[in-house]
């Protein structure tokens, strides 16, 4: 049975940060680690795992709920009642925001740009309107006011970051409880890096002998290793304002692969098409092409391509992409619903990429 979470185990094992960071709950159990036996027998490895952050929440599973506990808060104290996020169009950020806001009783504001467009994101946009986003797509002015709060990109601020410091501790529970041998690697989506970043500070605080392997799934301005190394450190800084007994991070144990991007934000590549397909056919498990599937498929070459000397190594993928169900709620929404200047995404012939 998943732990039930009280408070963050980050203010268990530092309590000066408890009533000085800012923090709500959004997501209410730990989430489970789960073995992928198929896809062991198919590449002949004895220890792959995956890390079931899909599961972060039954409102909107994925990464973005723990960054937002500290994130939310944070707007909740300040008053504000609207908050503002920017992403592309098939942003899940967008789509966390309209459904958390909804729960906290906020407005949801959403500002966005494009991407390549698969299903993913027309879904994505669908649930836009399904839970009453105002959307500003491709214009000048963005929509502040007093009242209104802003999430960047990603959520890839100190607070932000927080929440994946908070879940490496989680996983190193998972470690002591017996639920999963200690990872050597893990296998992370990057964009606005900051899940990256919280993992590879995680991991030292947890005193786990972990790599993390941060996979490049966005535009390299914003995904890159000096990214993740500048926003683990203002973390860090962060932290250290309440409590001094946070030990020095260091980072040879990061790793930063560009090879699965594809040169594209969103572009689903054929390797990342391969990996989801093998996913889900092997064990049933649903990925999409932009971050959780390039991330999958980098694991996959990294194993193929050091077959003997991973095949004893324990090897964990961390999905960062919700599992909720919106089937039924998809097909209640009409995208004539959306700003008239994003019909196009619904009426222009989709790709087939055969997922
Ligand atoms: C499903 C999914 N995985 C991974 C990421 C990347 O996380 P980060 O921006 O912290 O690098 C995002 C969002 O950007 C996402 O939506």
């Amino acid at each position: 049975m998943p732990e039930i979470r009280k408070k963050p185990l980050l203010f268990e094992e530092y309590p000066d940060l408890e009533g000085n960071v800012p923090w709500i709950k959004l997501v209410p159990s730990e989430t489970p680690v789960k073995k992928l036996t198929k896809i062991e027998e198919k590449f002949g490895t004895h220890s792959l795992w995956m890390k079931c952050d899909d599961l972060t929440s039954p409102l909107y599973g994925g990464n973005k709920s723990r960054k937002m506990e500290f994130i939310y808060a944070e707007a909740l104290n300040q008053k504000c009642r609207k908050v503002i996020t920017a992403g592309a169009i098939g942003s899940n950020q967008c789509v966390a925001n309209a459904i958390f806001c909804q729960q906290l009783k906020l407005k949801p504001i959403a500002i966005m740009i494009d991407q390549p467009v698969t299903s993913f994101v027309r879904n994505n946009l669908l649930l836009n309107v399904y839970f009453k986003n105002e959307i500003y797509y491709s214009q000048e002015t963005i929509p502040k006011s007093d009242d209104s709060y802003f999430i960047t990109p990603g959520g890839s601020t100190p607070l932000g970051i927080l929440g994946y410091i908070d879940a490496a501790l989680e996983l190193k529970n998972q470690v002591n409880n017996g639920e999963i041998t200690e990872p050597d690697y893990i296998f992370v989506p990057t964009a606005s890096s900051g899940t990256a970043a919280g993992l590879t500070i995680g991991v030292k605080l947890a005193g786990l002998k972990t790599h993390i392997h941060a996979v490049q799934v966005s535009f390299a301005s914003i995904s890159n290793f000096k990214v993740i190394r500048r926003l683990s450190i203002k973390t860090k800084k962060y932290m250290d304002k309440y409590d001094k007994s946070i030990p020095e991070i260091t980072f040879e144990h990061l790793h930063y692969n560009e090879d699965y991007y594809g040169g594209e934000y969103g572009l689903p590549t054929r390797d990342c098409l391969e990996a989801i397909k093998l996913l889900n056919t092997a064990e049933g498990i649903s990925l999409e092409p932009t971050y959780s599937g390039k991330t999958f498929a980098a694991l996959l070459g990294f194993v193929r391509a050091n077959k003997l000397d991973v095949k004893d190594k324990t090897i964990l993928f961390w999905n960062t992409y919700n599992s909720r169900d919106f089937s039924d709620i998809l097909k209640k929404v009409d995208y004539h619903d959306l700003p008239k200047e994003l019909h196009w995404v619904f009426e222009e012939p989709l790709p087939d990429y055969g997922i």
